[in-house]
Formats: C-alpha cells, structure tokens, sequence
C-alpha cells in the first residue's frame, strides 16, 4: 500500500506543470543569465531546453529568463498518459499518449 500512494505521488509531480520566472542576477554583459540548471547567459529571445528537464527557458526582453515546463493534459479512457522521453525535444518530452482499444 505504501508503495502505491509513492507511485502515485510520483506521476503527479511529474505531469503537473511548473512554470517559473528566474530574475536578472547581474551580469551587464549578457543579456540574461542564470546559474540554475546550467542556462548560463543567453540572448534575447533566445530559447533553450534545460538540460535534464523536460521544461524550456526563454530570455526575455527585461532579462528576466521564463521557465515552461510540462503543462497538464486530459485524456480520456481507454487513453492514459505515461512519461515522455526525456531525449526528444521539448514539449514531446512531456508525455506520450496511449490507447489501448483491447480492453
Ligand atoms: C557574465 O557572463 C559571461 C558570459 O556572457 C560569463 O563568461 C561570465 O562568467 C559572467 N560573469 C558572472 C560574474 O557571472
Ligand atoms: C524579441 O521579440 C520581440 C517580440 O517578438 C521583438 O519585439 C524584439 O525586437 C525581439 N528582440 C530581438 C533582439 O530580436
Ligand atoms: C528516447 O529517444 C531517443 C532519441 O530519439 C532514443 O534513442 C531512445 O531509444 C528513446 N528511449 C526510449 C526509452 O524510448
């Protein structure tokens, strides 16, 4: 039983989206940087996918870097979500959708 609630624990966190805004730390010569999740600086309007994540960050205009995860999907029987494949680009490494019609 313990496991069951783990398990299920498990896949909400990872099919919730996580949308995040990390502010200038202050470095004039680029035009955004950030030390979390090895962004380093980039250019505006530059997008990068986050090394590790399924989740993309864009340099904005007021060198403020947007973080876009995974947003959350419906899907309706007999469809069911599984995890993505952290390899494929971003966002088709969210989740991939299956259906199973035997049942
Ligand atoms: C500022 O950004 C440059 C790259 O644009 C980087 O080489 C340098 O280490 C950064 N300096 C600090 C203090 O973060
Ligand atoms: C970034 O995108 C915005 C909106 O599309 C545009 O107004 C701006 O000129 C762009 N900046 C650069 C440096 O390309
Ligand atoms: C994930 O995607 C990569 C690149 O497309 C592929 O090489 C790899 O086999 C995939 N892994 C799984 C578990 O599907």
């Amino acid at each position: 039983m313990k496991v069951l609630i783990l398990v299920i624990t498990v896949i909400f966190i990872k099919t919730e989206a996580w949308i995040g805004v990390i502010e200038f730390s202050g470095n004039y010569t680029s035009h955004c940087y950030a030390e979390q999740y090895n962004i380093g600086s980039m250019e505006e309007n530059e997008t990068r996918r986050i090394q590790g994540l399924c989740a993309e960050a864009v340099c904005q205009k007021d060198r403020s870097i947007k973080l876009t995860g995974c947003a959350p999907m419906m899907v309706k029987p007999p469809c069911y979500m599984v995890d993505g494949n952290i390899s494929k680009p971003f966002p088709t490494c969210c989740y991939e959708i299956r259906c199973d019609k035997s049942s």
